[in-house]
Parts: C-alpha cells; sequence; structure tokens
C-alpha cells in the first residue's frame, strides 16, 4: 500500500498562498488571529456545491461572532469562481463575502490531502471531495470532515463543532452526544469533582464519578 502523510488533529495546518475571488491570498496572513473554516468543494458550476456556497454566505455572520473566517477551495480557475458566484447568489439569495480559492494546479488540494483517486464523482482524482478543515487561531488543525462529492455537507454541524471547540478551549468543558446550545456540558476528566465545584459555581452533578454535568458554562 502506498505510504501517504496525513495531515492530523493537532497538527500545523500548511501555509499557502494563491489567488481567489478576494485577490492573492497568504492563508496565515490572511487568517491572523482568528479561526478559520477552510473547506473544498468538486467544482464551479455543480449543483450541490451551489446550495452549500450559498448556505455558507448566509451562516458568515454566525461564524464572523465566532472570531472565525471562512474559506472555499476548489481547482478551478479565479474567473470560473467569479462567473459562478454570480449565479449561486442569484439562485441562492445570498452575497458572498468570503473568498474562494482558485488552485488549478492542485497544490493546496494535494497538500492537504482533498484529492481522493479512488473517491466517485470526482473524475478519477482530478476535482476534490467535500473536506472541511477547522483551524484554530494559532494555526492548529482541530477538525477534519469529509464527504463525498455527491453529498453535501451540513453546515450547521461545522458551526456546533466550533461552539463545542471553542467552549472546551475557555471553559474546561467537553460536549456530550448530540450537544447542542444551551444543553448541559461534561467536564473534563482531568479536573477532580472538588476542582469541578468551584470551577463551575452553576452546579456539578455527578452521575458516575468519571460523568460530570454542568450548565454551559458561557451562558448566563
Ligand atoms: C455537485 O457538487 O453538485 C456534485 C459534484 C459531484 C458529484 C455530484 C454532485
Amino acid at each position: 500500500m502506498a505510504q501517504q502523510n496525513y495531515l492530523r488533529l493537532g497538527d500545523t495546518a500548511p501555509d499557502f498562498e494563491a489567488d481567489s475571488t478576494q485577490g492573492r491570498i497568504s492563508f496565515h496572513k490572511w487568517k491572523e488571529g482568528k479561526w478559520a473554516i477552510l473547506f473544498s468543494h468538486p467544482g464551479d458550476y455543480t449543483p450541490v456545491c451551489t446550495t452549500e456556497l450559498g448556505m455558507t454566505a448566509k451562516l458568515q455572520p454566525e461564524f464572523a461572532k465566532r472570531n472565525t473566517l471562512v474559506i472555499g477551495l476548489s481547482v478551478d480557475n479565479v474567473d470560473d469562481h467569479h462567473g459562478w458566484v454570480k449565479d449561486i447568489e442569484t439562485t441562492q439569495n445570498c452575497t458572498v463575502n468570503y473568498p474562494i480559492v482558485a488552485d488549478p494546479d492542485r497544490t493546496v488540494a494535494e497538500t492537504y490531502g482533498m484529492i481522493h483517486p479512488n473517491s466517485p464523482h470526482t473524475m478519477a482524482g482530478k476535482l476534490t471531495v467535500r473536506t472541511v478543515w477547522i483551524i484554530d487561531p494559532n494555526n492548529k488543525v482541530r477538525l477534519n470532515l469529509t464527504y463525498p462529492a455527491a453529498t453535501g455537507r451540513n453546515f450547521n454541524e461545522v458551526m456546533r463543532v466550533l461552539d463545542a471547540l471553542q467552549l472546551t478551549d475557555n471553559y474546561k468543558v467537553a460536549t456530550p452526544v448530540n450537544w447542542e446550545q444551551g444543553q448541559d456540558c461534561v467536564v473534563l476528566p482531568t479536573i477532580s469533582t472538588e476542582d469541578a465545584k468551584s470551577l463551575f459555581p452553576k452546579g456539578v452533578t455527578e452521575v458516575t464519578p468519571y460523568l460530570r454535568l454542568t450548565p454551559q458554562p458561557n451562558l448566563p
């Protein structure tokens, strides 16, 4: 089996310089101090991608509230991106205010492992699959989701994971199965129940010594 280098959680997201619908972008400089959602789509002028990019445009203000930039990528060129953005805005009733990277020579896509040669509907590995990367302000990879080309992603789920990651970073809680905003969180296993009681003044419920719940700490 061919040896492959995978980008793993906790690794530094590779920097790159590329053209985009908002001009030349130096990735690390562009996102400096912020979280970023970098997502690839198989190609311009394709139906599923059109709906995904429209939804991302509508969610962009919510991502911004979370100190998060969004950036798309496909292996098409900038002129195609510009033409297609007009279609996205018309058909999805939105304004696309985030950049879409043009990666016609697939340099970024290959570096990030977004080309999957054996995946169906990617023209023998010439197109990208649907990968989402959540990258934190220190440029570390915090999430990698990969969907097949013919399956649209759920960007509400991407937002949910972003919220969960930021809660863990800021409040020392984890999030249980199917967690949604406003629901109880899990005290990190590294914190003793005694410490948890002073750390979480809203209260700690000890279901078992290792499963401790507390109300979501960043809500009033
Ligand atoms: C699309 O983006 O619409 C798409 C791409 C590849 C296969 C099927 C759908």
